[in-house]
């Protein structure tokens, strides 16, 4: 078998440096040893080297595992920079007419190849994303991601009230939808389908108990939609289920929370909600750019992690503006800072590598740079424009540099992406 040899200045996470000091490694002059899709050695260079290995020089780049986006909407693809209101506005006037087109299964596939070169471009190797409510939208995403060796996590979105017509099922149609798709993808290959209940406005009970009787049938399945993102969206929620306790109780009553849980946003949470994820082990999902977008709110991460809760951080294509995660890295930041919270680069790099791996429940196959991991990564250059050589002249520690890519960084910055140990970054032609 062929053996490839990536040189570069590596960094790898194996624990979140927000909890422990020995969190990563770094190695100066490392390389990355591939086989067969897989990392088979990391270290120095003088150790991992290998005469039989075809040797890819990126120094003086950095090289770490690839980027994870944990929340983000497929059929949004042309939803980015709408302008409306907040939050249901928003999906109303812009996005459930565009995920309308979806039903086509040839512009679903024409998107579908759109969605993963924006994902590459950006350093992007595994997302876990909410298709549009046809069948067809999600075997669009999952055909493509497989032809190019993605992970990918998927799910049509369920939703059969409170949206124009396009674009709603039925209850049993998106048990059964789900179900066949779940049959026909779900374990091919990297491929892995996400129960996908939209948010609680959009699903009557009769549907969320579909999605909590596919949960029940198939345990270890993912799940994801939306929580306490808006306020009117909360009041419009409390009135459709005014038996619940809270928004979060919703979900709780159809068996829907858990580890493999992933709830967009979580911005606006009661005490009891908080209580009541950490104790599910239900993971939380920041979208920094959407949140400021929608004027959705400011994301409590702090708060979150010491009340136990595992948190991810995702771009929320297209409510989020950017597809980067560099910039949503550095939106995160921002958003800290006005809660009065402090980010380190490092902490911010493995949030958005192993962290979201931790989040997704995948961090045994990504998100980490070691052997037996999937060979996803992703090559970024710190001096990748004028205006950051500028600053990088100024800096004199990885720390720094992180921070400049950060701050700075946007798809410029990516050098290239691998999947499975293939370079992926699509050229400049155009997306379809
Ligand atoms: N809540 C329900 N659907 C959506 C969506 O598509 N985007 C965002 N940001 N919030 C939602
Ligand atoms: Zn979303």
């Amino acid at each position: 078998m062929t053996k490839t040899l990536l040189r570069g200045r590596v960094l790898s996470f194996h624990a979140d440096p927000a909890e422990t000091a020995d969190s990563h490694r770094f190695w100066e002059n490392g390389a990355i040893l591939v086989e067969d899709g897989r990392i088979l050695a990391v270290g120095d260079y003088a150790d991992t080297r290998d005469p039989e290995a075809r040797e890819i020089d990126h120094r003086p780049h950095i090289i770490m595992a690839g980027f994870i986006d944990p929340h983000i909407h497929f059929p949004q693809v042309q939803v980015v920079a709408a302008w409306a209101a907040q939050l249901l506005d928003w999906l109303n006037d812009h996005t459930f007419p565009i995920e309308a087109q979806y039903r086509d299964p040839a512009h679903a596939a024409r998107m579908a190849e759109a969605f993963l070169d924006q994902l590459l471009l950006n350093g992007t190797t595994t997302a876990s994303a909410f298709c549009s409510v046809h069948r067809e939208s999600a075997e669009a995403l999952f055909t493509a991601a497989e032809v190019r060796g993605m992970a990918m996590l998927a799910g049509k979105v369920m939703m059969d009230r409170n949206a124009p017509d396009a674009v709603l099922d039925t209850a049993q149609a998106s048990y059964d939808d789900s179900r066949a798709l779940i049959d026909r993808w779900h374990g091919r290959g990297r491929l892995e389908y996400v129960i996908t209940p939209r948010f609680a406005i959009t699903s009557t009970p009769g549907q969320l108990r579909a999605a909590g009787t596919l949960a029940a049938e198939n345990p270890g399945l993912a799940v994801q939609t939306h929580l306490n993102e808006n306020r009117a969206e909360i009041e419009l929620t409390m009135q459709l289920y005014p038996e619940a306790q809270d928004y979060l109780d919703i979900y709780d009553r159809f068996g829907l929370l858990g580890p493999r849980s992933l709830m967009g946003h979580a911005i606006h949470m009661n005490d009891r909600e908080i209580a009541r994820m950490a104790e599910t082990g239900t993971r939380a999902i920041h979208c920094p750019t959407s949140n400021l977008f929608l004027g959705s709110g400011l994301f409590d991460d702090r708060g979150m992690r010491d009340a136990g809760i595992v948190t991810g951080v995702a771009t929320d294509i297209g409510g989020g503006t950017n597809w980067s995660m560099l910039a949503t890295l550095a939106e995160a930041y921002k958003i800290a800072q006005m809660r009065g919270q402090r980010m380190h680069p490092l902490a911010a790099f493995h949030w958005a590598t192993r962290g979201n791996a931790v989040a997704l429940g995948i961090e045994d196959r990504v998100g980490s740079v070691q052997p037996g991991r999937f060979a996803d990564l992703v090559v970024l250059d710190p001096r990748a424009t004028q205006a950051m050589r500028l600053r990088h002249d100024k800096v004199d520690s990885l720390m720094q540099e992180l921070f400049i890519l950060q701050v700075m960084g946007d798809d410029r910055a990516v050098v290239e992406t691998y999947v499975a140990g293939r370079p992926m970054k699509p050229g400049m032609r155009p997306a379809n």
